[in-house]
């Protein structure tokens, strides 16, 4: 607890919640349904919404105020995180409006410039939030008549923000040119992009691991870190229609341009001059600019594997292979898996690798950042039983599920024989809290609403991790000797050419 009685009003202050009408373009897209209305109703539930919030959802479907409360009350009774209650619901969904037009119609924007204008003289807050929640193509034409229907404009009696989903674009210069539309529309003050990673709990507490404890942050470099795995394991392939998005995607960009290197970055950054939005990230994109880039074929071979899953068996369920999934190319060459060795060339970081992993259709999901520290010396104990099978020092972040940090250690088995075992201390979520606290959605619709942009990436963030990412795409994509697409079976731990990229080091893979 600090004593400083200004303490806390500075925390709320900056965190609170304003009033606001929050647009929804693409409201009857699946991220409103599944994330979007369950988090506002969640927030709701638990009194932390800002009172006087209006949603206004814009989609081209014709439908009535009332279909629309109808259609999301169905949905939410399905997802919410917390239930669904008719007498929350009620009062919540009267507060939920919809305005049809297409996206590409300027005509339409106009007449929502007049809706707001009538719901702020009904004693509406004034400002206003755009959500950009459609599918990316109309993110040019939303922007675009926004500006055209002046709502991009800050007036005098409220303030005007944007949030743009992902995809951020599909390589570095689409990101540029959406940059671009958005800077043209809207300052970066008031522009919020979602990396929905950075709103998860886990990811939040990297930083609060590192600096606001003393013992981890001395061993945080190339003198006592030997190297750091960041695995992302997803059971689920390409259920209700998604391979016709992830065909075009794949694993590289879906989640290793964004999220995986979002969390690289929190792991490897220096401490940031103070906690604003532009100290973390500042500090966020020095990283990203010293990843080692991998420019041509061999350089990617070396270092990058992709794959595609084979038929195989999930949960004990036969499921198809990558290729005959709905909306997929029977000869795609997009990968559904993706490992990577990255360094990162920087004082504290030289020498040490960054394993990446991230796959589909692997046996179970799980997300985790395992930190494995240097061996002690080989004098002493390391000649006894059972030393060699026992790992040094790990720290595992586990991300999703079971929430928690635990660090391994070696710990003389009891009794007469001097023997070495694996142990752990362990802190879990659950355990310690009870839960590991509110959705990701729920946290950072809540911070666009403050204006903390903290959680969000910035446009030299986005098109830092693109550059990188680009010279592997154009290595698979556009070169005339591409690398190898390997394939591993649905249900297993990915390709064993994977295992391959560790091995130069003695590496493995952490069994998750
Ligand atoms: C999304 C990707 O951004 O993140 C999906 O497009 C992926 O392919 C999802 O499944 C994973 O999110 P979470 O929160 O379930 O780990």
């Amino acid at each position: 607890m600090n004593d400083n009685p200004f303490y806390e009003d500075d925390l709320e202050v900056r965190n609170r919640p304003e009033p606001c009408t929050l647009v929804i373009f693409g409201a009857t897209g699946d991220l409103t349904h599944r994330k979007l209305v369950p988090a506002l109703y969640n927030l709701a539930e638990e009194g932390d919404l800002p009172p006087g919030l209006n949603v206004i959802g814009f989609a081209r479907r014709e439908k009535t105020d009332e279909e629309f409360r109808s259609d999301l009350e169905d949905l939410n009774r399905k997802l919410s995180r917390r239930g669904h209650q008719d007498a929350l619901w009620g009062p919540f969904s009267k507060s939920i409006f919809y305005h049809q037009s297409e996206f590409q119609d300027v005509e339409g924007y106009k007449r929502l410039a007049e809706r707001l204008d009538q719901l702020d003289r009904e004693g509406g807050s004034g400002n206003r939030l755009f959500y950009l929640a459609s599918a990316p193509e109309f993110f040019d034409d939303i922007l675009t008549n926004l500006r055209e229907a002046g709502l991009n404009q800050q007036r005098e009696n409220g303030w005007s923000r944007v949030v743009v989903e992902k995809p951020f674009g599909i390589d570095l210069p689409s990101a540029k040119h959406l940059n671009q539309i958005v800077s043209d529309t809207f300052p970066e003050r008031d522009t919020y992009r979602i990396d929905h990673y950075l709103g998860k709990e886990t990811a939040q507490n990297i930083m609060v691991l590192r600096f606001a404890n003393s013992l981890f942050e001395l061993l945080w470099n190339n003198r006592c870190i030997d190297h750091v795995q960041i695995t992302c394991a997803e059971h689920l392939g390409m259920e209700g229609g998604r391979g016709g998005y992830y065909d075009k995607a794949g694993a590289l960009r879906d989640m290793v341009q964004n999220h995986l290197l979002q969390l690289l970055s929190l792991i490897a950054m220096e401490p940031p001059a103070d906690l604003s939005a532009d100290g973390v990230r500042d500090e966020k994109v020095k990283v990203l600019k010293c990843l080692r880039p991998m420019v041509g074929e061999k350089a990617v071979a070396e270092n990058v594997i992709r794959a595609q899953y084979t038929a195989g068996n999930v949960n004990g369920e036969p499921v198809v292979g990558y290729r005959r999934e709905d909306r997929v190319n029977p000869g795609s060459m997009t990968e559904s898996y993706v490992a990577l060795r990255i360094m990162i060339d920087n004082w504290r970081w030289e020498g040490v690798p960054f394993y990446i992993r991230m796959g589909k259709r692997l046996p179970k999901k799980s997300t985790e950042i395992s930190i494995h520290f240097k061996h002690a010396p080989k004098v002493l104990f390391n000649a006894l039983p059972g030393a060699e099978a026992a790992p040094g020092n790990v720290l595992v972040i586990r991300i999703q599920p079971n929430e928690g940090i635990s660090l391994g250690m070696r710990s003389k088995l009891p009794g007469p024989a001097a023997r070495l075992q694996p142990v752990k201390m362990d802190f879990e979520y659950q355990t310690a809290f009870g839960g590991s606290g509110p959705e990701a959605y729920e946290r950072l619709l809540l911070d666009a609403m403050a204006g903390d942009a903290t959680l969000f990436a910035r446009d030299d963030e986005v098109e830092q991790a693109w550059a990188f990412i680009d010279e592997i795409e154009n290595a698979w994509h556009k070169s005339s000797n591409p690398p190898p697409m390997a394939e591993y079976p649905a249900g297993s731990w990915g390709p064993k050419e994977a295992d391959l990229l560790l091995k130069e080091r003695d590496h493995q893979w952490r069994r998750l």
